[in-house]
C-alpha cells in the first residue's frame, strides 16, 4: 500500500504513517477472555528469519502506539500470524483484541530478535522455554525445516496458569505434525511439554519448580542441561526469564546473540 492511504475504525481516519506496511487482518481466534491470535497479509517485500519480532500498531491516531509482537508463523508463509494477550487499559492491546478480518494493522518495516538460529550454535537437543504468550516465536521457530536439521529433539515447554490458555500450543504442535513441509519431522523429533500452576491438570509446575525436582528430565527420560550437547531459547515473563536464565548460566550454558552465537538465548514477551 502507498503512505498515502488512509484507514481507520470508529474513532475516525487517519493518514497511513510512512515507513510502516498497512496490512489486512485475515482472520481472528479468540483463546480466552485473555489471549487471542489473527493472521494478517503478508507484504511481498517482508523477509525475517523465524523466530524474530516486528512492532504492531492501529491506523487508530495520528501517532499510532507500536509495540513489539513475535512473529508466531514460519519465515515461508503467506500469511503473518501473532498471539497476544489481551490487557485492560492497555494502550495498544484493548483495540488490538477488537480487530475483525478486513481491518488494517500497521506493521514497521524492520524485523529483529535473538531468539533465531543465528544466535545459537548446534547441539543435539534444543529446549523452547515459554509461559503464556511466550510461545508466539517458538511457533514460527518449530515449523521451520532449518530446526530439526540442526537439532535430533526439539523439546517445547509450555507453562500456562490454566489449562484453555494451553490450547493455542496443543492446536499448533498439532497442525506442525501434520504439516507437509515438516510434519514428518516434527511427528519424529518434536516433544510438547506442557504445564499449568493454577488449574489442576496432569502436569503441574513452574518449569523452574520441575527443572530443580529433575521431573523435568525424569519425564522426558532425557540427561540434565548440558553444555555439551543442549540449547535453549527463552520467551516469556521478566521474571521467568530472570529465573530460567539463571539455571542455564548455573548448568554452564553460555548466553548467545546475532554477532557471537552460544548455547542459549532469551528474548521477552513484550506486551504486559
Ligand atoms: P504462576 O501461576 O505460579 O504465577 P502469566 O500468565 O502471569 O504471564 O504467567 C504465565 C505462567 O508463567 C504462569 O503459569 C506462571 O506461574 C508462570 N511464571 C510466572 N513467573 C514465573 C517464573 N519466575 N518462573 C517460572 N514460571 C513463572
Amino acid at each position: 500500500m502507498s503512505d498515502i492511504a488512509t484507514a481507520g475504525d470508529s474513532a475516525g481516519t487517519f493518514p497511513i504513517p510512512s515507513g510502516v506496511f498497512a496490512e489486512t487482518v485475515n482472520s481472528v481466534r479468540h483463546y480466552t477472555d485473555r489471549l487471542f491470535a489473527f493472521r494478517m497479509s503478508r507484504p511481498a517485500s517482508f523477509r525475517f528469519r523465524s523466530g524474530e519480532f516486528v512492532m504492531i500498531g492501529l491506523p487508530n491516531a495520528e501517532r499510532p502506539v507500536f509495540r513489539a509482537y513475535s512473529i508466531a508463523s514460519p519465515s515461508w508463509d503467506e500469511e503473518l500470524e501473532f498471539y497476544s494477550i489481551k490487557v485492560p487499559d492497555g494502550p495498544l492491546t484493548e483495540h488490538l483484541q477488537k480487530v475483525q478480518p478486513g481491518d488494517t494493522i500497521l506493521m514497521r518495516k524492520k524485523p529483529v530478535g535473538t531468539l533465531v538460529h543465528d544466535a545459537l550454535l548446534g547441539g543435539e537437543r534444543l529446549y523452547l522455554f515459554s509461559t503464556g504468550t511466550g510461545i508466539a516465536p517458538f511457533a514460527s521457530i518449530i515449523r521451520d525445516p532449518e530446526t530439526y536439521e540442526r537439532f535430533a529433539q526439539v523439546i517445547l515447554i509450555h507453562t500456562c496458569r490454566d489449562a484453555a490458555e494451553l490450547d493455542y500450543g496443543h492446536d499448533l504442535v498439532a497442525a506442525t505434525r501434520a504439516d507437509p513441509l515438516v510434519g514428518e519431522e516434527a511427528t519424529a523429533q518434536l516433544v510438547h511439554y506442557a504445564c499449568t500452576t493454577r488449574e489442576e491438570t496432569e502436569r503441574m509446575g513452574r518449569i523452574t519448580t520441575l527443572i530443580g525436582s529433575g521431573k523435568l528430565f525424569d519425564d522426558l527420560t532425557v540427561p540434565p542441561l548440558n553444555p555439551e550437547t543442549d540449547r535453549a531459547m527463552i520467551c516469556g515473563s521478566m521474571a521467568m526469564l530472570k529465573d530460567v536464565k539463571t539455571i542455564c548460566e548455573e548448568a554452564g550454558l553460555i548466553e548467545g546473540s546475532n554477532s557471537k552465537p552460544g548455547q542459549f538465548v532469551v528474548e521477552r514477551a513484550f506486551v504486559d
